[in-house]
């Protein structure tokens, strides 16, 4: 029997036999209630709630303007509504980058007033103080590096990462790093796959992909977007699995034609 499929409740513990059963991780993020329930019940191991939230949630352009406090609203409505999947949440910009004892009160804050089970850093050797802090007091952590969104005006442009040398060994030194100061699984975000590949192997935490290709432990997409509901946005990792954005504007058009045509409601669906 697979280690996926005998877990009642996905912990960090399970993440690390996938990985050594050789099982993949399927992570997907969610932000409210009625999304999280589906995608616990779908199977997945993991829920983001990612503060991809400022984005597809508030309509923002970047990451950066979501507060802890919203991502806290987001992340409580998502524990309510999971029975399985291991909920972790991102830590927004701002509250945990320069300062281990902010970033430690935030994740405090997150853990206590959400209920959620674990927290997710973006970085490397920079906020290696804030990460020894949140763990010291319990708070499993995962981390995130290659294109690391919430450096986008650092950055200046959402291309693929650490498709250069130097950039790569960094990366794989980071992702060392993260390992031994007690990550239990690490996002890569747009790299080579070669490369994804290669730091998958030297690690023995979990490797969560997106646009890393397959050699990764585990993938997430952003709810959203694989469902969709966001059109404008098409990177070439993006499967998407659903037209939702076309058939709920479809959906909304035979509604406002049936209430103009006085179509809805019929006799049946009156008192
Ligand atoms: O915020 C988010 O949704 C993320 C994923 C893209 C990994 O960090």
């Amino acid at each position: 029997m697979s280690v996926h499929s005998k877990s009642k409740r996905v912990t960090t513990q399970v993440l690390r036999e996938m990985k050594h059963n050789g099982e993949k991780i399927a992570m997907l993020t969610a932000y409210d209630y009625s999304m999280a329930r589906i995608v616990d019940q779908s199977g997945v191991d993991c829920i983001l709630v990612g503060d991809s939230a400022s984005n597809v949630m508030a309509g923002h352009e970047t990451t950066l303007p979501i507060t802890l406090d919203q991502m806290i609203y987001h992340a409580s409505a998502v524990v309510r509504a999971i029975q399985r999947a291991l909920v972790i949440v991102d830590l927004p910009f701002g509250t945990y980058q320069g300062n281990s004892k902010e970033a430690l009160q935030s994740a405090i804050r997150i853990m206590k007033e959400s209920g959620a089970h674990a927290v997710k850093l973006e970085g490397g050797r920079e906020i290696r103080e804030s990460i020894d802090r949140i763990l010291s007091a319990g708070i499993p952590v995962m981390g995130h590096l290659g294109l690391t969104p919430q450096s986008i005006y650092k950055f200046g442009t959402y291309v693929v990462r650490a498709k250069e040398e130097e950039e790569a060994e960094q990366l794989i030194e980071d992702a060392k790093m993260l390992e031994a100061a007690g990550c239990f699984a690490i996002v890569l975000e747009k790299i080579p796959a070669k490369l994804a590949g290669k730091v998958s192997k030297e690690v023995q935490i979990p490797t969560i992909g997106i646009g890393a290709g397959s050699g990764v432990d585990g993938q997430v997409l952003v709810l959203h977007d694989m469902l969709g509901i966001t059109q404008e946005f098409s990177p070439r990792f993006l499967r998407r699995y659903l037209d939702l954005g076309d058939q709920m504007l479809n959906a909304c058009r035979q509604y406002v034609d049936d209430v103009r045509k006085v179509d809805f409601p019929n006799e049946n669906e009156q008192y």
